[in-house]
């Protein structure tokens, strides 16, 4: 299609994996307009590249529901703290657009970080208390940076839908909470957490880890399994749960616990008694990755 753009924008053919990529906002604006234009449904997954089946999910689960699939990817500065891996984060636009190909997304939307903040930006979101406990206390900033980005691609994108992972459940929470409370028109769907085979969560930052850290990594996900399994006993105290699996955890030596905790999903406050729909989740630094995992309850606790 060649939807009416304001005349200073030209949109560049750069369909050479069929999938457009716009590098300008005012351009990706013009676009998403044309297709509400048309009636167009367009579902939104935010990404920060590096592609891989957790993010494809999402892909997926947007052509399903919508006419439109746009994807960002943008690794986004203001959601990293001064020490953590901004400029080693992966990038692979080529191997990323044929991915977003073969799932059958139109758009990729591929800002600069000059764009996005120009040196005059002054405007930040914060949701408050949510953002400043499980991860958001060791990366302070690290959430005002993410629900800001987040808001600006709504505004530029102007989605139906979008799109984020359980992986990331704070920041899925925290998102839900921004649309709510900014009255932003737009529909959140949270999908569920892809795994390795063995249970690692898939993420972009698994390929920092050596071959001895790859294998303690999936101790997150089993210590997640094992507290589970103490649930289904009918151990209840969230204090006895994270114990065991604070002691799981330590056993491998390549890892070291950031939090692990147990906390009801709507304020993410640590909870007293285990109950069904509680998250546990935690974030254990292996090696020199920080890795995050999470499941939510859902059966029927019987105490
Ligand atoms: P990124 O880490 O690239 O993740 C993009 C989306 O993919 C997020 O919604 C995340 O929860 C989801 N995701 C990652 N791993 C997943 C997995 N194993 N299974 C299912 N979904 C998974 O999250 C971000 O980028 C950024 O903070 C962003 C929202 C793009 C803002 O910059």
């Amino acid at each position: 299609m060649s939807p009416a753009l304001p005349k200073n924008i030209k949109i560049k053919n750069t369909r050479k994996s069929g999938v457009k990529i716009i590098r300008r906002i005012e351009e990706m604006v013009g676009v998403s307009k044309e297709y509400r234009k048309k009636n167009k449904t367009i579902g939104f997954v935010p990404t920060m590249g590096a592609l891989h089946q957790g993010h494809l999910s999402l892909i997926r689960q947007a052509r399903k529901d919508n006419d439109i699939v746009v994807v960002s990817i943008f690794v986004n500065p203001t959601q990293f703290g001064h020490k953590e891996d901004l400029k080693k984060y992966p990038r692979n636009l080529k191997k990323d657009a044929r991915l977003c190909k073969q799932e059958g997304a139109e758009i990729i939307f591929y800002p600069d970080a000059s764009q996005m903040y120009p040196a005059n930006h002054r405007t930040y979101v914060t949701v408050e208390k949510l953002s400043d406990c499980l991860c958001g206390k060791s990366r302070p900033g690290h959430f005002k940076g993410v629900v800001t980005v987040v808001a600006k691609f709504f505004n530029i994108v102007n989605p139906d839908v979008a799109y984020f992972g359980q992986k990331d459940a704070q920041q899925a929470i925290i998102i839900k909470r921004a649309v709510a409370d900014l009255n932003i028109p737009v529909e959140i769907k949270v999908m569920p957490i892809v795994r390795e085979r063995d249970g690692l969560a898939l993420s972009s930052r698994n390929v920092y880890l050596n071959k001895k850290e790859r294998k303690d990594a999936v101790v997150l996900s089993q210590s997640l399994d094992m507290a589970k399994h103490l649930i289904k006993r009918k151990i209840l105290d969230p204090r006895k749960i994270i114990k065991k699996m604070n002691e799981l955890i330590r056993r491998k030596k390549t890892a070291k616990i950031d939090y692990i905790s147990i906390v009801d999903l709507k304020n993410l406050e640590p909870i007293k008694r285990i109950r069904e729909g509680c998250l546990i989740t935690l974030a254990v630094r292996v090696g020199r990755t920080r890795l995050i995992d999470n499941i939510i309850l859902k059966f029927k606790v019987k105490s």
